[in-house]
């Protein structure tokens, strides 16, 4: 199939799906786009508009970083909705993108505080949220078919065929799909966009991948080092340094080095740019 046939079989479908939708609505399928996030499809979209592409190539991610080509291999899409708390928003998208992931796999996988989905300390999916005036892009990339990554990716990213080869899981695997993928990603994330918090930090909860394990946090008053004891996706983690319990806030935190790698350069961080606020 042409990639313009594909595009059509997805807005078909996308359109299908978001019928019982309560805020997402509107799907635009792109042949081809650098950015879901900056392309004018979005730029100019009103809330319960998402952006999807076949192929993406030039991503954003968190922190200025860059998301790699998704070639015909991942799921690039932007969703347009009403501003809210990021913290809420984070909440949700983290959420929705782990559900997404799991009914791929059929088996469990986790969030590691705020928003990055992930599979044995590697990400198989991450969040980008950037407010926009009343609105607010919510871009998630889950990477689906991708076999092998760059080298400088190879240690901390994965796949959901990766994580299904690993597991032995071979029908799954042959069965993997994209556009599926991105349709129950549309109707998790529909779910969770009118959840209650409650709900929501229960689910997150649930999928805590840092609860437990080693990270070094990046804080207005510079590096903390500790053993998470408990993490508030809403509020804040409570970690166990070598002077005593410290409560990080979640508005004003972010990791630095969690599983052995380095997340983000250290420093302090404006809050106004926390989220990747613009
Ligand atoms: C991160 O983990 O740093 C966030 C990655 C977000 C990537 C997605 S892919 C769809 C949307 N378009 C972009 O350019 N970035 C987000």
């Amino acid at each position: 199939m042409t990639p313009a046939a594909a595009c059509r079989v997805w807005a078909e479908q996308l359109t299908k799906a978001c019928a019982s939708c309560i805020v997402l609505r509107r799907p635009v399928v792109l042949e081809e786009t650098p950015s879901t996030q900056d392309a004018p499809e979005t730029r100019g979209a009103v809330a319960g508009t998402f952006v999807t592409a076949w192929r993406q190539t030039a991503g954003r991610g968190r922190f200025g970083r860059s998301w790699a080509d998704t070639a015909e291999a991942g799921v690039a899409v932007t969703f347009v909705v009403d501003a809210q708390p990021s913290e809420r928003l984070a909440l949700a998208a983290a959420v929705a993108a782990a559900q997404a992931c799991e009914s791929a796999l059929g088996s469990s996988v986790g969030i590691k505080w705020p928003n990055d989905v992930v599979v044995d300390a590697r990400k198989v999916a991450g969040v980008l949220i950037e407010r926009r005036g009343a609105v607010a892009a919510v871009g998630i990339g889950i990477n689906v078919l991708q076999h092998e990554f760059p080298e400088e990716l190879a240690m901390r990213a994965t796949s959901l065929a990766l994580v299904a080869h690993a597991r032995g899981e071979a029908p799954r695997l042959q069965r993997l799909d994209r556009l599926e993928v991105l349709v129950e990603l549309v109707r998790a994330l529909d779910a969770a966009l009118c959840a209650s918090d409650e709900t929501l930090v229960g689910a997150f909860l649930a999928r805590d991948a840092l609860r437990g394990t080693r990270a070094l946090f990046a804080t207005p008053d510079g590096p903390v080092e500790g053993e998470v004891r408990s993490v508030d996706p809403m509020r804040g983690l409570v970690v166990r340094t070598e002077r005593g319990e410290r409560f990080l806030p979640a508005h004003s935190t972010s990791v630095a080095e969690w599983g052995g790698r380095v997340v983000r350069a250290l420093g302090s961080i404006d809050p106004a740019t926390r989220f990747d606020l613009k």
